[in-house]
């Protein structure tokens, strides 16, 4: 049997690649994808052919992530439980995708995965992998409790040790940590107890406000169709443009979120999260929207959005209906093209101002000072035609 292994060179995925030897003497194809998670990725292919791997690919997939997957959820202002703009979510796609494109390239039947039973990931490459291809077979070991007896680090370090695999074992953290280009997230170990505030030094993409800049910085970042292009002037590459917003939201200390969230398996969880770049992208997106969309279209829109966000916490991205919420959404940011500037300051992303060549906004129309083609005594209809229905009610009710 071919297996197409999610790879990362840790310890977990080391014993994955062992196991799935021992167990269905499978030829193991491993799969490393690089989202931006900052992590030395030289030699993973050398550390998997060692381990048995019959294959290795590393995958650079950073400006796909940025232009397809991420942009996208920025253009709707997906934003889950009102605090979490997905930065996990929405990579699982984009990775069980890749596996599965590996699994037709090499004609493997199946693709194995190291999330646990309780989690959200499982459901994400599931559900992607089904949907891409409906005969793969699943290999979830950590949901094999008869067959895959592990319980902690421990016993894998022992089983590695035993198969005579040297382990160059990193200290173990005390969560567990998912990076990619758009945010890190820690779970998990000491951070279970929401009570408990994490300590200072398990932040990694943001400075504490001790340590942010005290002085106020101003940016402009330039959007076509609700899309981010340019920073401060500067056309850079959806990926290029991700990173520098992480790199300036990061001195400023923006983006941390702690939360408790419900997760799709049923469970309530602890989340800390860091989202520099995403941040500031959230906040000048919305209010390059509220010039240049229109009132109705941005109503309806801002309505579906708990929905399509949770379709995209919840894995179903390569679905129908997140496909049909995606196409309104696009069609929403026709004339979402303009500049905003920011200020970051200590956390704080502060929109000072907007601009777009579609705007809607008429200082004639809303002026105190001018008529602007406004004709004050139009209103008084209006207001009496959207009260009758009020004032039925009411004389009703008055008896
Ligand atoms: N709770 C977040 C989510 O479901 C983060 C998950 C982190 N995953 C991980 N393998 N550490 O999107
Ligand atoms: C896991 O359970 O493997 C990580 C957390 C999650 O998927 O929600």
């Amino acid at each position: 049997m071919k297996v197409v292994l999610a790879y990362s060179g840790g310890l977990d995925t080391t014993v994955l690649l062992t196991w799935l030897q021992e167990k269905y003497d499978a030829e193991v194809i491993c799969y490393c994808s690089n989202v931006g998670q900052e992590e030395e990725l030289d030699g993973l292919e050398q550390k998997a052919l060692k381990h048995g791997a019959v294959k290795c690919y590393v995958d650079d997939v950073q400006e796909e992530f940025a232009a397809d997957y991420i942009y996208p959820i920025m253009q709707a202002n997906a934003i889950y439980e009102g605090t979490y703009l997905l930065g996990t979510s929405i990579a699982r796609p984009l990775i069980a995708k890749r596996m599965i494109d590996i699994a037709n390239a090499e004609g493997a039947e199946a693709i194995c995965h190291g999330a646990t039973g309780k989690g959200n990931d499982q459901v994400r490459f599931e559900l992607t992998a089904y949907a891409l291809k409906p005969d793969i077979k699943v290999i979830a070991p950590w949901r094999m409790p008869a067959d895959f007896p592990f319980e902690g680090r421990s016993d894998m370090i022992k089983y590695l040790e035993e198969k005579g695999i040297p382990t160059t074992v990193s200290a173990s953290k005390p969560y567990s940590m998912d990076r990619n280009m758009l945010h890190i997230s820690f779970e998990g170990g000491i951070l279970e107890d929401p009570w408990n505030e994490p300590d200072e030094n398990m932040w990694c993409m943001t400075k504490p406000l001790s340590q942010a800049a005290d002085t106020p910085e101003t940016i402009e970042v330039s959007f076509e169709k609700g899309i981010p292009v340019a920073v401060n002037g500067e056309t850079l590459s959806p990926a290029a443009l991700l990173k520098k917003l992480n790199a300036i939201g990061c001195e400023h200390g923006v983006g941390r979120i702690d939360i408790v969230e419900n997760r799709f398996t049923g469970m309530k969880d602890r989340g800390v999260y860091e989202t520099p770049g995403g941040t500031i992208l959230h906040h000048a997106h919305r209010a390059l929207e509220s010039i240049c969309m229109d009132r109705e279209t941005m109503h309806l829109r801002d309505g579906f959005i708990p929905k399509y966000a949770e379709l995209v916490y919840n894995g179903f991205w390569f679905a129908p209906e997140r496909e049909m919420l995606q196409a309104a959404i696009t069609k929403s940011q026709e004339t979402v093209t303009g500049d905003v500037r920011v200020k970051l300051f200590k956390g704080g992303v502060h929109v000072c101002g907007r601009r777009s060549p579609y705007s809607l906004y008429s200082p004639k129309l809303v002026s105190f000072d001018e008529a602007g083609g406004y004709d004050q005594s139009d209103a008084t209809g209006f207001i009496k035609l959207n009260a009758l229905r009020l004032r039925v009610l009411a004389t009703m009710k008055n008896g």
